[in-house]
């Protein structure tokens, strides 16, 4: 069976994809709204510090489980462990994935929306009309649920052409382009009246802020981004070569993708701040920030300002598509390839399962406020649930297995490609994964439980 799956054709279409999968959503919707929430620049300095000693190591970890075997997620397991019930982390990682692409799809929705709204020019005015069409838009079940079910049908139709063609083209266009479109935006956004607060909330930390739920949030926060923990690694680096440099791979998506989070937070708080939106104002505040940025940054080029939004809109929707069609493969690779049926049945089990939950995530933040779980909106619940819970839970896990009993040659032999690349760093990797990745995943647990 190994011999006869896809591999991606080059390097840079391998690092281009996987970048593609944790660039995403993530990165301008997520990360500017819990850095919001969480007081600024000290969370984003917890951030950093989970990317740099839990996230790259964890992604190494990922590579390798993927790599070695060449197979789904759950059956890479099965193999690099021999067999044993640690199989189950693969199942845990496509059981996120499968939970992430639900709510996911929904905000990806409502960039759709936007999209759509920019386009035919419906969103404008000051900003509380700015702020009711997205009250409006949410709280409409129809809207919020088609749109939410598109996204998912678009992703569907990616993920059925297949691993060469769907995913490298998408990925090696446009993921420049998005870069290039957020400096014009940074720039736009920091030039307008009053941005320098924006500027010191999200880089002068203030320590008096670390609550307790900074630790949880960040570690959340950057696992989600980096898409670990949720197996999707593994199923992309079951495509990748044997001549992959994977602690490399991982340096280079793990520093894009902050660099991104950092830039959508540049884009988004210096304009929240001269508009006068709370930085804490939860999921809605790219949605009611940005389209401020579009009118007042262009004001006196109002042709140009709708030409930057819809623009910027089209590359929210690709970057989100990019990470849904990750979500997508690994539930897809796993029914193809042990259920035994077509590619085409298993991605509609997926289709299928990710479209119920995305109606009922989507209803839960408007027109259905009843369907809550522990207080919170359906939506708010499974966002919780796997970043806070599933995704730290199966990278722990992975570091475990890893570290502990898979046998050190054939990690060793995967790290440094047969012996060939980064041997002097491998001692440093396999430290991490033994010891630094699954206590501090453990002490951040117990901290939020308030057991220390
Ligand atoms: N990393 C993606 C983002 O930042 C989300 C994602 C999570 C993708 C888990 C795949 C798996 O938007």
């Amino acid at each position: 069976m190994g011999k006869s799956r896809a591999n991606f054709g080059s390097r840079l279409a391998v690092v281009l994809a996987t970048a593609g999968s944790a660039v995403g959503l993530g990165n301008v919707w997520r990360f500017p709204y819990m850095t919001g929430q969480d007081g600024g620049a000290a969370f984003i300095l917890v951030y950093i510090v989970c990317i740099l000693m839990l996230g790259i190591p964890g992604m190494i970890s990922e590579f390798v489980v993927g790599r070695h075997s060449q197979r789904n997620a759950y059956r890479a397991y099965a193999k690099i462990s021999g067999g044993k019930a640690w199989r189950y982390i693969g199942i845990l990682g496509i059981l996120t994935a499968t939970i992430i692409l639900g709510f996911y799809a929904v905000v990806a929705g409502w960039c759709l929306e936007y999209l759509y709204a920019s386009l035919v020019g419906h969103i404008g005015g000051d900003a509380t009309t700015v702020s009711r069409f997205f009250t409006e838009f949410i709280n409409d079940p129809v809207k919020s649920c088609l749109w939410a079910l598109a996204f998912i049908l678009i992703t569907h139709f990616i993920i059925i052409r297949g691993v060469e063609k769907g995913i490298e083209r998408a990925s090696k266009v446009l993921m420049p382009i998005l870069l290039l479109l957020l400096l014009v935006l940074v720039v736009c956004s920091c030039m307008l009246p009053g941005a320098a607060k924006g500027v010191e909330f999200l880089f002068r930390p203030d320590f008096s802020k670390v609550t307790k739920d900074v630790f949880l949030d960040a570690l959340g926060q950057a696992f989600f981004s980096l898409s670990l923990g949720t197996a999707c690694l593994c199923t992309y680096s079951s495509y990748f070569n044997k001549d992959i440099n994977l602690f490399r791979s991982a340096g280079h998506i793990a520093c894009l993708d902050s660099v991104i989070a950092i830039l959508a937070g540049l884009m988004i708080f210096p304009a929240a701040f001269s508009v006068g939106i709370q930085p804490d104002s939860g999921p809605s505040l790219i949605f009611i920030t940005l389209p401020n940025v579009f009118q007042q940054a262009f004001a006196f080029m109002p042709e140009l300002g709708y030409v930057i939004a819809v623009i910027f809109y089209a590359l929210l929707v690709f970057a989100a598509l990019t990470s849904t069609i990750s979500m997508h493969e690994i539930g897809t690779a796993f029914f193809h390839e042990e259920m035994h049926i077509s590619r085409h049945r298993a991605a509609c089990i997926l289709t299928g399962v990710c479209g119920v939950l995305a109606i009922l995530c989507a209803l839960s933040v408007g027109a259905w406020t009843d369907l809550q779980l522990m207080g919170k909106s359906l939506m708010d619940f499974c966002d919780m649930l796997t970043a806070q819970i599933m995704l730290p839970l199966g990278a722990f896990l992975t570091s475990i297995l890893l570290g502990w009993f898979v046998a050190r040659n054939v990690l060793h032999d995967e790290f440094t490609n047969g012996g060939t690349v980064n041997q002097r760093l491998f001692g440093y990797w396999l430290f991490a994964i033994r010891w630094i990745v699954p206590l501090s995943i453990l002490l951040i647990f117990l901290h939020q439980l308030g057991v220390l």
